[in-house]
């Protein structure tokens, strides 16, 4: 048991998927794993373990945010040991050949500030993802015929912006999406030598202003749950 997950250690499987909101890892959770069972439910934070394809696997929402994500990340790592960490969500986009349900593989996150900043202090870190779970969901992804991107994010402290500049910034420099957790999932990886990913639907669009209808949140969902799982578990390339 930790401060925010009520769980025993043999609660938490080794390979854990991050969605931020935590009814959606109870969707993932009875939808895509069997025996599945709650094992968290501190602050409302939901987690679930099962299996998928008789691998176990724990679902565990992240909240909003990276200060939010980073104490589930810390607690899962240090106290769990959890070793292969994907996070699924949603971003905006941010350039226009990225279109609404597209998939974005997060390949390093951009950030004016992360969780992290007190150790790195005027060092820019350049979080990335692991590279075998990114090229095995790219494969996922594909396969499924899902329109992916593979590159830069930026991992906002806000969702209110008001930096339009810093938006623009990022539009020029080839960032494909906003959201807000990867950048410092990413860095506790590193620290702590652990694969991580974020795995993101685009569900709306900062330049076209779109976004995606209600009915095809649950589909683009589950997209993401399915390639998370096949990425986790793909046979080292
Ligand atoms: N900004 C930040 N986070 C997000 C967004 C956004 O536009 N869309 C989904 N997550």
């Amino acid at each position: 048991m930790t401060i925010h997950i009520g769980a025993e250690k043999a609660d938490i499987a080794p390979t854990v998927l991050m969605p931020g909101d935590p009814y959606r890892a109870k969707w993932a959770a009875e939808t895509f794993l069997t025996d599945t069972r709650c094992i968290n439910q501190v602050r409302g934070m939901l987690g679930f373990t099962g299996t998928w394809n008789g691998h176990p696997v724990t679902i565990q929402g992240s909240g909003m945010g990276m200060p939010s994500l980073s104490i589930y990340a810390n607690e899962l790592i240090k106290d769990f040991d959890a070793q292969t960490l994907i996070r699924i969500g949603s971003c905006g986009g941010m350039q226009k050949h990225v279109g609404i349900r597209d998939v974005i593989l997060a390949m390093t996150a951009s950030t004016l500030s992360t969780p992290s900043r007190g150790i790195f202090k005027e060092l820019n870190f350049a979080p990335c993802a692991d590279y075998g779970l990114l090229a095995a969901a790219h494969a996922a992804s594909k396969s499924k015929g899902v329109p992916t991107h593979v590159g830069g994010i930026y991992s906002s402290d806000v969702f209110y912006d008001e930096r339009p500049d810093l938006n623009e910034q990022m539009v020029r420099h080839g960032i494909l999406g906003v959201e807000m957790e990867a950048a410092e999932l990413y860095n506790l990886a590193a620290r702590h030598g652990r694969r991580a990913l974020a795995v993101l639907t685009v569900s709306d669009h900062l330049i076209t202003h779109e976004a995606l209808p209600a009915e095809d949140r649950e589909k683009s969902f589950g997209d993401m749950v399915e390639i998370a799982l096949q990425a986790a578990f793909a046979p080292a390339g």
